[in-house]
C-alpha cells in the first residue's frame, strides 16, 4: 500500500517534471524562433507599418532618412498609377526601367518613349534606388502613358551608415584578411574570391535587379495574373519609335520560329550602323550576358525559372546581375537560356558613364549622337517582314567570376526578397 502510493507519487512528480520541461522547451523555442525570424525575415529595420495616411496621393518626403523610408514603404504599398484614368484598359506592353541617379539620361529615355508609336498602350514602371525631387519631377511629367513608380527599399540612401549601406565598422576593401580579423571589423571573415571586402556602392545594382524582378512579378497589383512580357531596360537606354510594332513582330516569331526561346532581346550593343540592312532581322542564340542584357523581355514562366535559382543568384560571387544570370544558364537552369534577338536594335545604350567611367559623363554628346543615328535609321523603321536566323545553341565557355559579392550579409538580404511574399 505504502509502496504503491510512493510509486504513484513518483509518477506524479515525474509527470510534473515532464510538463515543466515541455513548457520550458516551448518557451525557449518561441524565444529562439522570434529571434531567428527577426534576424532572417526582417533585414535592417523594416520601416514602420502603415502610418495610415488617408490622403489620396501622399507626396514623397525627402526631409530625413526616416521620412524617405516611410515614403518608400507607403508608395510601394499604395502603388498609385499615374494617368490611370486617361488610359483605361490593360496595357499591351510593360516596360520596367531600373533607375539610379542619372537625370540627364532619364530625360532622354522619357523623350524617346514619348516619340514611340502607340505609347498609350504602354505601362512603364520606374524602379528607383535613388530618391530625389529632380528624378521624381522627370517621371511625374509623363502624360502619354500609364506610369508606376516603385522604390527599392534597401537603397544605400536609406541606410547611410549601416548595411546594406556602408557601415563605418565594415572592413576596408583592400585590407588583408588577417589584419581584418585582428582589427575586429564587421565582415572580416567574408572577403570575396579575390580577398576584397564589400563596397556598398558596387553591390547595390545586383540587389536592386533581383528585388525588382520579384516585386514586379509578385507584388505589383496591376500585374497580378498578367501573362505577357515585362521588358527590362535601364535609365540610360533609348527606345526606337517602332518599339511596339517590333515587339509584336518578335512575339509572333517567337511562337512560330522559336517556341523554346526563353527571352526576347529587343536591343543589342551594335549601334545603328547597319540598321537599314538589319531592321527586320531576328536571330536565335544561346543567351549571352555581354550581348543580350539590354531590352530583355521575360515572361512569368521564365521569371519562375530564374527565381527557382534564388540561392544560386544570391550567392554567386559576381556583383554583375547579367554575369550572374550567365552562370545560372546551363547550371542551375539546366537547359541553357535561349534568346530571340533583334539584330537591328530597338533599345540603344546612351550612357557613356557607367559604373566604372564616371569621368566620361557627356549626356549632351549622347543626345546628338542618338539623334543622328536615328535620322539615318528612320527609313528602315517599321519593317513589314521579318526573317529569323537560327544560330543553334553555342556552348559558351564558363568564365571567371568577377567577385565583389562575397559578403554573407549580401547573400542573406538577396535571398530574402523572394521569401517575403
Ligand atoms: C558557374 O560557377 C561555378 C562556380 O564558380 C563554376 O563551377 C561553373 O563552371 C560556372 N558555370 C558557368 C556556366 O559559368
Amino acid at each position: 500500500m505504502f509502496i504503491a502510493q510512493c510509486v504513484k507519487m513518483r509518477f506524479r512528480l515525474l509527470r510534473r517534471n515532464v510538463i515543466a520541461f515541455v513548457l520550458v522547451s516551448l518557451a525557449v523555442f518561441i524565444l529562439m524562433y522570434t529571434k531567428f525570424a527577426i534576424v532572417s525575415d526582417k533585414p535592417p529595420e523594416t520601416p514602420p507599418q502603415l502610418n495610415t495616411q488617408t490622403t489620396a496621393i501622399s507626396k514623397f518626403q525627402y526631409g530625413s532618412v526616416m521620412d524617405m523610408r516611410t515614403s518608400v514603404y507607403d508608395s510601394n504599398f499604395k502603388q498609385t498609377i499615374q494617368n490611370d484614368d486617361k488610359f483605361p484598359g490593360d496595357p499591351e506592353v510593360t516596360i520596367i526601367v531600373q533607375v539610379h541617379n542619372r537625370p540627364a539620361y532619364l530625360r532622354m529615355l522619357v523623350q524617346s518613349l514619348e516619340n514611340a508609336a502607340d505609347v498609350h498602350k504602354f505601362l512603364v514602371i520606374f524602379s528607383h534606388d535613388y530618391f530625389s525631387q529632380e528624378i521624381a519631377d522627370i517621371v511625374q511629367g509623363i502624360t502619354f502613358c500609364k506610369v508606376l513608380q516603385i522604390y527599392f527599399p534597401y537603397s544605400r540612401q536609406l541606410y547611410p551608415v549601416e548595411f546594406p549601406g556602408q557601415d563605418p565598422k565594415d572592413c576596408p576593401r583592400d585590407m588583408a584578411k588577417a589584419d581584418a580579423i585582428k582589427s575586429g571589423c564587421l565582415n572580416a571573415e567574408h572577403p570575396d574570391s579575390y580577398g576584397h571586402y564589400r563596397e556598398a556602392s558596387i553591390t547595390q545594382t545586383k540587389h536592386h535587379w533581383w528585388w525588382k524582378l520579384h516585386f514586379v512579378w509578385e507584388r505589383v497589383h496591376t500585374l497580378q495574373g498578367f501573362s505577357g512580357y515585362t521588358i527590362f531596360i535601364e535609365e540610360d537606354n533609348y527606345i526606337l519609335p517602332d518599339f511596339y510594332q517590333f515587339f509584336k513582330g518578335m512575339l509572333e516569331h517567337k511562337k512560330s520560329d522559336c517556341p523554346d526561346c526563353d527571352i526576347l532581346a529587343l536591343g543589342n550593343h551594335d549601334g545603328l550602323g547597319r540598321f537599314q540592312e538589319l531592321s527586320g532581322k531576328l536571330e536565335t542564340a544561346s543567351w549571352l550576358s555581354t550581348k543580350h542584357n539590354i531590352g530583355m523581355g521575360i515572361s512569368r514562366e521564365v521569371y519562375y525559372k530564374l527565381m527557382g535559382c534564388n540561392n544560386e543568384y544570391c550567392t554567386y560571387d559576381d556583383y554583375n546581375w547579367d554575369w550572374t544570370l550567365q552562370n545560372l544558364s546551363g547550371t542551375c537552369i539546366s537547359k541553357p537560356l535561349k534568346v530571340l534577338v533583334a539584330r537591328g536594335s530597338r533599345v540603344l545604350h546612351t550612357g557613356d558613364c557607367g559604373l566604372h567611367q564616371k569621368e566620361a559623363c557627356r549626356p549632351e554628346l549622347a543626345q546628338t549622337k542618338v539623334q543622328e543615328s536615328l535620322l539615318q535609321a528612320k527609313p528602315a523603321l517599321f519593317p513589314q517582314t521579318f526573317t529569323v536566323m537560327d544560330h543553334g545553341l553555342a556552348q559558351h565557355q564558363p568564365h571567371m567570376k568577377n567577385g565583389g559579392w562575397g559578403d554573407i550579409r549580401d547573400h542573406a538580404l538577396c535571398k530574402n526578397y523572394a521569401k517575403r511574399l
